[in-house]
């Protein structure tokens, strides 16, 4: 793929990785990009770099429009090897002792991942950078989602680039809003379920502070997917009502199961959902990944888990999931615990205290049926159904 001018004398000049499926744990179904951008002026800038394996790839963009030896300032928004990983290979090649912009906590975190003593500069927030006929400003978003996240901010051109935020998992040949339609959403929302929801209040605060600081925006640049040019404010708005995470009259029975009994219980309560007028889905948790059940989870206003005993514990996959789910921290939800046992029936007790953990509206102490539900457990089944619905918001 050609480098492509995204603005006057501003380039795309990253990588697609059509071929990834596995993000850190994150389901990529359809690959990835890394994107970085070079500006020609005065001083040429290359904004961010790309995974180690694909340096080569970028070097290769960028000598379609310049030696890059002509390159004078490289810029590091975040250190995380997705952007940073090809840094070694870049700097190699512009030259060692060109000035490398990033945040002070990108510089101490650059420098634990890099031996090399390159010309850091570590800007301030709200700092500026003039290139020539641009001026670069920086804005430091410390935990979105790094603590040495940035932004880098083109005033001239109103152009923002944004690094992760804003970003989606998705390989293609389009590199613009324009040209992928309503479906870019869904990765974007994935995007965000299963990076940035744990940073929900800091995102409000900062779309605040942009708000207030009335900066402009024409076009924002993520490092992953596409660009937001035809309409940035839709994808503001979408964090926006994202972090907010009002609960939907929606819910989520998340389960595994050994015999299929932690199975019936599962289809039995949301049936129960369903006849509630719940919009409800049973998630066996080895069909779902758990980065597309994180998704759902986003605007569901229950979350129901159930797990078969096994070994006095937690059947593996639950424990996994309750674990990846805690650590995105969702808000406002209720939830309940349930499962089939044969003899002790740990299981519902602990998926209770660490949905507790997780501050959810446990409205249920758990259901749990020994080995195979009869008539009487499958009424109970019903009943756990109607008492979330009859605790979910009426929408
Ligand atoms: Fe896409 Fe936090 O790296």
């Amino acid at each position: 793929m050609k480098p492509i001018e995204i603005a006057d004398g501003i380039f795309w000049v990253g990588a697609v990785d059509w071929n990834i499926r596995d993000f850190h744990g994150y389901s990529t179904y359809q690959g990835s990009t890394y994107n970085a951008y070079l500006i020609m002026d005065e001083k040429i800038t290359l904004i961010d770099t790309v995974k180690k394996e694909f340096a080569d790839e970028l070097i290769t963009k960028i000598s379609v429009i310049v030696d890059p030896k002509k390159i004078d300032y490289v810029i590091s928004n975040h250190t995380e090897m997705d952007h940073s990983g090809g840094l070694a290979r870049i700097m190699h090649r512009v030259g060692e002792d060109k000035p490398l912009y990033c945040s002070k906590m990108g510089h101490k975190n650059l420098s634990k991942h890099f031996p090399q003593k390159w010309n850091y500069h570590a800007v301030d927030d709200g700092g500026e950078l003039n290139i020539g006929k641009r001026t670069l400003a920086f804005m430091e978003t410390r935990m979105l989602h790094w603590p040495d996240s940035m932004f880098t901010y083109a005033k001239e051109d109103k152009i923002l680039f944004s690094s992760d935020a804003f970003g989606q998992h998705y390989a293609g040949l389009e590199r613009f809003d324009d040209q992928t339609g309503e479906a870019i959403m869904t990765h974007a929302r994935k995007y965000f379920a299963n990076i940035l929801l744990l940073y929900s209040p800091l995102i409000l605060k900062l779309v605040d502070k942009v708000t207030e600081s009335g900066l402009e925006l024409d076009m924002i640049c993520p490092d992953h997917g596409i660009i937001w040019r035809k309409d940035p404010a839709k994808i503001i708005n979408a964090y926006v009502e994202w972090s907010r995470q009002a609960p939907k009259r929606k819910a989520l029975v998340i389960y595994d199961t050994m015999w299929h009994s932690t199975e019936i219980m599962a289809e039995t309560i949301v049936d129960a959902l369903g006849q509630e007028g719940v919009d409800a889905q049973p998630m066996h948790l080895r069909s779902w990944h758990r980065s597309d059940i994180m998704t759902e989870v986003l605007d569901a206003g229950a979350i129901i888990v159930g797990s078969p005993t096994i070994n006095n514990g937690l059947f593996p996959t639950v424990s996994d999931f309750l674990s990846y789910m805690k650590g995105l921290k969702p808000k406002n939800k209720i939830g309940a615990a349930f499962g089939s046992y044969g003899w002790s029936g740990e299981a519902v007790k602990l998926i209770s205290s660490e949905l507790e953990d997780m501050k959810f509206d446990i409205i249920d102490p758990g259901l749990k049926i020994q080995y195979v539900p009869d008539e009487q457990g499958i009424e109970s089944c019903y009943e756990l159904g109607r008492k979330i619905a009859r605790a979910l918001p009426a929408q």
